[in-house]
């Protein structure tokens, strides 16, 4: 991470009624939230990021700063509650006035008008779903996008969106850095499916979860009032099944979760129809919540040709809910044994696309709010996320460089197959294999891990890091 290192200014916030009575307002520059709190006692200091928060001096004074906000990527709620709080931080806290939104996502920097944006602009967005700027996939020119910024005169740029709009973010970044603009690009993570990786939580997930309850309970009330019923819900979740973990975990009406990073399979011994049929046996009825990622090596192409990708290069999906029901329906109705009846519920979009809940609003909202403040303080080349509960700015490449994955042999998916008591659709050596693909579950660094955490935490603290003790 970079500080755009030009005058400063005292900070405007020393005078507000609001904040110039808390102790301890302003964020000492040297403070760093570590990456990993559960440590071995002897590991070596590891990553750590700059803390987020007002500092005591600005780098951009308030009449001086014109910034706009980009949403892009699909939709996720919470989006009108970061862009509402952006507006009103830097009108409100730094008296800045001139914000821009760009429309319809990075194409908007070059192919279509701006909208200004005042806190009465934004006084209701939060209650919408969506995003009031609109959102694009893909239209990612790094030149243009560029030159836009520069003729426009912006100097700051928030950029709302997933990994791939924060990898854009990355590369828009190093064009200003190359072209020595003074403009800080700072990013707000945006994933409904959780899949961005260093943060806690990302925005829009808890949102998600509850709302995912509604369709759960409706598939539970179907599949309760009919012999044999069966109630299958898709939830989203490309490549990462923590919508589903999550809502399983939360309803207990669920009887088999199934993501896609565990395999499963249909037929035989252990498969999921043994079990279907298991549980009908005992209970009359089931609930199954599939990730739109699971299962995709069980479904034939006829839905969707292989290897076609969305404008983000995101593999199209075929709709395993609708097969996996149809597979399942085609299985009982030749086996000629049981027969069953099953209901199919997906509310995907219908997730995604309301106003995020009471948390995910504060949750926001202080997102929002830290961004601005990094910004002002001239900060630039970061991602602002919430690690280990505390706020921080964590440089593009450690957001960029994995995705966040549901890891089949930690505590919580172990949790999860002991709440539905599903089969784990594993033998022994997946189990093995899965284990050598992950980190130490202890916490404990092997050497490997341990002299890597020992070099410069390249691009983060850089000169600042202190050395380990
Ligand atoms: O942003 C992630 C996501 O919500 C995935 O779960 C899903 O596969 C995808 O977006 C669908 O979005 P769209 O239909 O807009 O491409």
């Amino acid at each position: 991470m970079v500080v755009v290192c030009w005058q400063t200014y005292p900070n405007p916030l020393q005078d507000n009624p609001a904040y110039s009575v808390v102790k301890q307002y302003f964020v000492d520059m040297d403070d760093t939230v570590p990456q990993k709190v559960v440590v071995h006692k002897d590991s070596p200091r590891g990553v750590h990021f700059r803390r987020a928060g007002p500092r005591q001096k600005v780098y951009f004074e308030s009449d001086e700063v014109h910034a706009c906000i980009v949403t892009c990527g699909g939709l996720c709620p919470g989006l009108n509650t970061v862009i509402r709080e952006i507006v009103c931080g830097l009108y409100h806290m730094y008296g800045v006035s001139r914000i821009l939104g760009i429309d319809g996502g990075y194409r908007g920097f070059y192919a279509k008008n701006t909208v200004t944006l005042t806190p009465k602009v934004v006084n209701d967005i939060h209650k919408r779903g969506g995003t009031i700027l609109g959102t694009s996939r893909g239209g990612h020119d790094k030149s243009k996008i560029v030159d836009s910024i520069q003729d426009r005169g912006i100097n700051q740029v928030y950029i709302i969106g997933g990994d791939g709009t924060q990898k854009g973010a990355a590369v828009i970044y190093e064009e200003i850095r190359r072209r020595g603009l003074k403009v800080s690009v700072v990013g707000i993570p945006k994933t409904i499916d959780n899949d961005i990786p260093v943060i806690d939580k990302s925005f829009g997930f808890d949102t998600a979860v509850e709302e995912a309850q509604r369709a759960i309970n409706a598939a539970h009330v179907e599949a309760e009032s009919i012999e044999n019923g069966i109630g299958l819900v898709k939830l989203m979740g490309r490549y990462s099944g923590f919508i589903a973990m999550y809502a399983t975990l939360a309803s207990r009406d669920v009887d088999c979760c199934l993501i896609p990073e565990s395999p499963f399979y249909l037929e035989g011994k252990g498969g999921l129809y043994e079990f279907i049929e298991k549980r009908l046996k005992e209970n009359g009825h089931m609930v199954i919540v599939i990730a739109e990622g699971a299962g995709q090596d069980l479904l034939s192409e006829n839905l969707q040709p292989l290897d076609q990708k969305d404008a983000s290069g995101n593999k199209l999906l075929q709709d395993v809910g609708l097969c996996i029901s149809q597979k399942i329906k085609d299985h009982f109705a030749r086996q000629n044994k049981m027969s069953i009846n099953l209901k199919y519920i997906d509310p995907t979009y219908m997730i995604r696309a309301i106003p995020s809940n009471a948390s995910d609003n504060v949750n926001c909202t202080l997102l929002a709010q830290s961004a601005v403040h990094g910004a002002m303080a001239g900060f630039t080349g970061h991602t602002v996320g919430l690690v280990n509960g505390r706020h921080t700015y964590i440089p593009f490449h450690r957001i960029n460089e994995k995705q966040n994955k549901v890891v089949i042999t930690d505590r919580m998916w172990a949790r999860l197959l002991s709440s539905t008591n599903q089969p784990s659709f594993l033998d022994p050596k997946d189990i093995e294999q899965a284990k050598k693909a992950i980190e130490p579950a202890n916490g404990l660094l092997d050497d490997e891990q341990a002299k890597k955490a020992k070099e410069p935490a390249n691009g983060l603290l850089d000169d600042e890091c202190p050395e380990d003790k």
